[in-house]
């Protein structure tokens, strides 16, 4: 089967760091290029990070291009949980190589418009604010036919925000590149909070990792150690939550979700509702679907999938 023409557009970040490690154990997909945005940390700091991960795998043949370094309207609001420099203090080796010449922007639009040449699709994974993806959709409407499909990690439905009662972050962060992206008629598959935190990587699941071994796996344990919240009273068990991992875990064994298409819109008005996802579960309102929202995860074969793949 043909690898999937895979971009990833990431601000990374912890998680994020998985969610490119999945990949790149992955022969179902083709990492084309990592794109960087600000969010859990300054682009200052992502885009290093982003080098760094790629050398860790041994694939600097991958490019990464920096993207916008702040959200397109709001003001900055970066993110916690992951540590000085954004990639808990000092886990990861710091970036030998630079990114490559480019924005991400407008690479983004340069790679669309050459799958569409090739009367070929890409798949795009993005974990992070949808600043670069609202940008590059608003230069080059066009470009939302030209994906197989938009993985997002984004918004809360039924579950509370992790930044404020009602936003998840990526979407707090930059809730207008958000609407841009909702209705670009792109094919969109939403991993909300109601998802992810069905994928908590527990001290025993951390241990299966462990003992799984392979030349990832210290590097993947330390990560996923620093990243455990100790917050049972949000997440009923230890661990952290894997967000972003999950969109690139759909696209290698799309059986592990279950979801349905519905309209779903951000606020963007209402500053303490900012980033606020709201859902027409019910179909009460005149707007035709615009995303499938995963709710349901086969969580053991996800973490199964997962110490199979960084195992290798
Ligand atoms: O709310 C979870 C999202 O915010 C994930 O993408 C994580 O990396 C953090 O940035
Ligand atoms: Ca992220």
């Amino acid at each position: 089967m043909t690898p999937r023409s895979l971009v990833i557009d990431t601000d990374p970040g912890i998680d994020d760091a998985i969610a490119i490690l999945l990949a790149l154990c992955s022969p179902e997909l083709d990492l084309q290029a990592v794109h960087t945005v600000a969010g859990n940390c300054p682009l200052s700091e992502a885009t290093p990070n982003a080098v760094s991960i790629l050398e860790l795998a041994g694939r600097t043949d991958i490019p990464v291009f920096a993207g916008c370094p702040r959200p397109l309207i709001r003001d900055q609001q970066y993110g916690k949980f992951h540590g000085r420099g954004g990639m808990g203090g000092d886990v990861l080796p710091p970036a030998v190589g630079r990114a490559a010449e480019g924005h991400a922007v407008v690479r983004l639009i340069e790679r669309s418009l050459s799958a569409r040449a090739r009367d070929e699709k890409l798949s795009i994974c993005a974990i992070g604010p949808l600043t670069n993806i609202a940008a590059a959709l608003s230069l080059d409407p066009s470009i939302a036919q030209d994906w197989q499909e938009l993985v997002i990690m984004g918004g809360g439905l039924r579950v509370a925000g992790n930044r404020t009662p009602y936003a998840e972050y990526n979407f707090l962060a930059d809730p207008h590149a958000v609407r841009i992206v909702l209705n670009s008629g792109a094919e969109i598959v939403l991993m909300p909070l109601d998802l992810t935190h069905q994928a908590m990587a527990t001290p025993a699941r951390i241990e299966t990792l462990r003992a799984a071994g392979g030349r990832l796996s210290d590097i993947v344990v330390r990560l996923l150690t620093y990243w455990d919240r100790g917050d049972i009273a949000r997440f009923g068990e230890p661990g952290g939550p894997l967000h972003d991992p999950t969109t690139v875990a759909y696209l290698i064994a799309p059986e592990l979700f279950t979801g349905q298409k519905m309209y779903v819109e951000v606020d963007c008005e209402t500053p303490l509702r900012y980033g606020h996802l709201v859902a027409d579960w019910y179909g009460q309102t005149d707007n035709p679907p615009n995303a499938t929202v995963m709710t349901g995860l086969d969580a053991a074969g996800f973490f199964a999938l997962l110490t199979e793949r960084l195992s290798g």
